[in-house]
């Protein structure tokens, strides 16, 4: 029986990898650019940290990990990087050490969906975390080079969402608020609306359902109920984002499926179709309280992550060149030993090279340079090897000459160096 993988789990064949390559080339720059260093923390960690602070009534934490029990741990696939992060930062008291940290991070992540086009159990996020700075000038910040980004990447029909939950007490006003208004028109909501009306009632703002889409039309906004500072906090979000000129939207009924989120809270969707109902390319927000409940000190922090699986999705699918190759055909045992030789030279050089050993005619050996793409062929057979020089060939000029052993290397970098076919080639 042919073993398949994890239904949602996918291979990243190396035909597809030049996209995924250059992607994450240009979320580096960009973030490194912007003061972000790396962070790399385990894809498992205690399930623990994530009912801690992505929350336990919440689809991720009640329905999505990856569960692995461990003699007396349970441990948990991480299905997504912020807890991870601040489970670091607190380990390694970096609060101590400087007053704002700036971290990035790309790996994969395991959340146990219903897998459909733009959405995958096993995905790849890129995401930045800032600990230390409270101020809506940081999160206009952040949200101005995620828009700046993705249109640099060539992403089209950019829609970018922003609204503030405001901190913990006035989450629980618009609970209170949002349950009150909602329970009368209880009958009319789906099953998983019902139960989530008294524990999380924030969960039916963003439920897909239509009947309650319906419902949570006229709903309460929160924006209404948020405190004296928490508006000027906001206020001051919406004033830099248009001062930057950073196109956004004020959408109140944005609240995104994790717990963790207190004031600013951002999405950017596209609206061009390629990624079918899954349009969220990125999300993200701030989370001042979650440094505290694990055992840090009051911190707020701020942070988003993007979907690399959704971004190429959204991408023109245009294929990245490999660099132009360099196959060694030796004819015979003796030019064996000499090609892998050959070989290193190149590569030391910095020359991408194959080196086929596995013998045949100069006809196959020919066919197989061919069908790798390569562009130069290096023939060497008893002839070459006596006489101390290398059969060039040019397979895209259709062009060969013989260079010595000694000017190999110099040779075949300035010939990759030109256009096929030129005088100079
Ligand atoms: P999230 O909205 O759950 O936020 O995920 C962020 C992005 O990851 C989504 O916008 C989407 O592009 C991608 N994504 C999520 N689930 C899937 C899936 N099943 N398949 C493919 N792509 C997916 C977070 O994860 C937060 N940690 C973001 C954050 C960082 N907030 C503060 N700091």
């Amino acid at each position: 029986m042919t073993l398949r993988a994890v239904k949602g789990m996918n291979d990243i064949l190396p035909d597809e990898i030049g996209r995924w390559h250059a992607l994450e080339a240009a979320l580096r720059r960009s973030f490194e650019l912007a003061g972000y260093r790396e962070i790399r923390t385990p894809v498992v960690e205690p399930a623990e940290l994530f009912v801690r602070s992505i929350g336990e009534a919440t689809e991720i934490v009640e329905k999505q990990m990856f569960i692995l029990k461990r003699e007396e741990e349970t441990l948990a696939l991480r299905p997504e990087g912020t807890a991870g992060v601040a489970r670091a930062y607190v380990a390694s008291s970096l609060h101590g050490r400087e007053a704002v940290s700036r971290f990035y991070y790309i790996g994969p992540m395991f959340r146990a969906e219903r897998p459909q086009r733009g959405r995958y159990r096993q995905f790849w996020q890129a995401g930045v975390e800032i600990y230390g700075d409270p101020g809506p000038g940081c999160d206009a910040e952040l949200i101005d080079m995620l828009v700046r980004l993705l249109e640099g990447l060539g992403v089209k029909n950019l829609r970018v969402l922003v609204n503030s939950l405001g901190g913990a007490a006035t989450r629980a006003r618009f609970r209170e608020a949002l349950g009150s208004y909602l329970r009368p028109y209880a009958d009319k909501l789906s099953e998983h609306a019902r139960k989530r009306l008294d524990d999380n009632p924030l969960r039916i703002l963003d439920s897909k359902n239509p009947e309650d889409q319906a419902a949570v039309a006229a709903a309460p906004s929160i924006l209404e109920l948020l405190d004296a500072d928490e508006r000027t906090h906001f206020e001051g979000l919406t004033r830099a984002l248009t001062a930057l000129g950073t196109p956004f939207e004020v959408s109140p009924g944005l609240v995104r499926g994790l717990d963790y989120y207190t004031r600013t809270l951002f999405e950017i969707q596209t609206t061009g179709g390629e990624i079918g109902t899954q349009n969220a390319l990125l999300g993200g927000g701030r989370y001042d309280g979650m440094i505290k409940e694990l055992g840090g000190p009051e911190v707020p922090a701020i942070g988003f992550a993007l979907g690399l699986e959704r971004v190429l999705l959204a991408l023109p699918a245009e294929p990245v060149a490999a660099p132009a190759r360099v196959f060694v055909a030796p004819l015979g045992e003796r030019a064996g030993i000499e090609a892998l030789l050959v070989a290193r030279d190149l590569r030391a050089a910095g020359i991408p090279t194959d080196a086929d050993t596995r013998g045949g005619s100069l006809k196959s050996l020919l066919r197989r340079a061919d069908g790798t793409g390569a562009r130069l062929c290096l023939v060497l057979g008893d002839t070459e090897l006596e006489r101390g020089i290398v059969m060039l060939k040019d397979l895209k000029a259709r062009t060969q000459i013989e260079v010595p052993r000694a000017e190999l290397v110099a040779r075949a970098e300035a010939l990759l160096a030109t256009e096929p076919g030129s005088p100079s080639a």
